[in-house]
């Protein structure tokens, strides 16, 4: 399966500083081809961003949407704008906005089926906080959360799902999982994917790391079985790092 690395901008950029990141980011990935590389920057950079992505091995994500597709919803965005304006991936779920903005599971899980309508591949973020962590409750968490945000996801629709695990202790933090315990994490999940659905999604759905990822530890994470590409925040902010990721999965 093919690896993938997205950038999560999160609210950070202007239109000049984007557009000098992509045009030093595109020349250093060029000639990667077995990578999908995805970039989520805030929503006033997609239409700029799209333009200069045209014809490159890049890829455009959002960070977030309504579920619904048009309406009285001051300040949201819906899946079908995010099409409209090029996006291929929209991450949810991401834990800021669980914690920030009170997200839920039944939540998410109505944003990845509007998401799954439109035609884009939502990257279901679930992790625990370092409190559950050390509770022992990492497990039971990731389970309630992935049961929860995949409920009545088909085994079809599942195809086009990807999960990042991002531990919370880890993000923003510069604390990093070692690859054993992402690792641990990851095998759980596919293992939960057996169970949910079958074999053939569970080794065919990827699952992603997120957490303080960066070119020093990126190598050995990337390289353990169950990894299979990352979601990066800090470090996808200057394209010299990010493009150093991008050409080590
Ligand atoms: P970080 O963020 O790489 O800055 O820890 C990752 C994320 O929140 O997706």
């Amino acid at each position: 399966m093919k690896s993938l690395i997205a950038a999560n901008w999160k609210m950070n950029m202007d239109i000049k500083e984007a557009v000098s990141f992509i045009k030093d980011f595109k020349e250093r990935v060029k000639d990667i081809k077995d990578v999908e590389m995805v970039i989520c920057p805030p929503f006033t950079l997609l239409n700029e961003i799209k333009g200069l992505i045209k014809n490159t091995n890049i890829k455009l994500g959002g960070q977030n949407m309504h579920f619904e597709d048009s309406g009285a919803f001051t300040g949201e965005v819906s899946g079908l704008m995010l099409k409209d304006v090029g996006c291929e991936y929209v991450i949810l779920g991401h834990s800021e906005r669980r914690q920030i903005f009170n997200e839920t599971d039944e939540l998410i899980n109505k944003k990845i089926k509007a998401a799954l309508q439109h035609k884009l591949n939502p990257i279901l973020c679930i992790g625990e906080t370092l409190d559950q962590r050390d509770n022992n409750k990492t497990i039971k968490i990731i389970e309630n959360q992935l049961m929860n945000c995949l409920n009545n996801i088909s085994e079809d629709e599942m195809k086009h799902v990807v999960v990042a695990y991002e531990p919370i202790w880890a993000i923003g933090t510069g604390k990093t999982a070692t690859p054993s315990q992402a690792e641990d994490v990851h095998k759980f999940i596919r293992e939960l994917l057996t169970n949910i659905y079958n074999e053939n999604i569970a080794e065919n759905t990827r699952i992603i790391y997120g957490g303080s990822m960066k070119p020093e530890n990126a190598k050995e994470l990337l390289s353990m079985p169950n990894i299979n590409g990352g979601l990066v925040g800090g470090a996808s902010l200057d394209a010299k790092s990010f493009g150093e990721i991008c050409g080590m999965s």
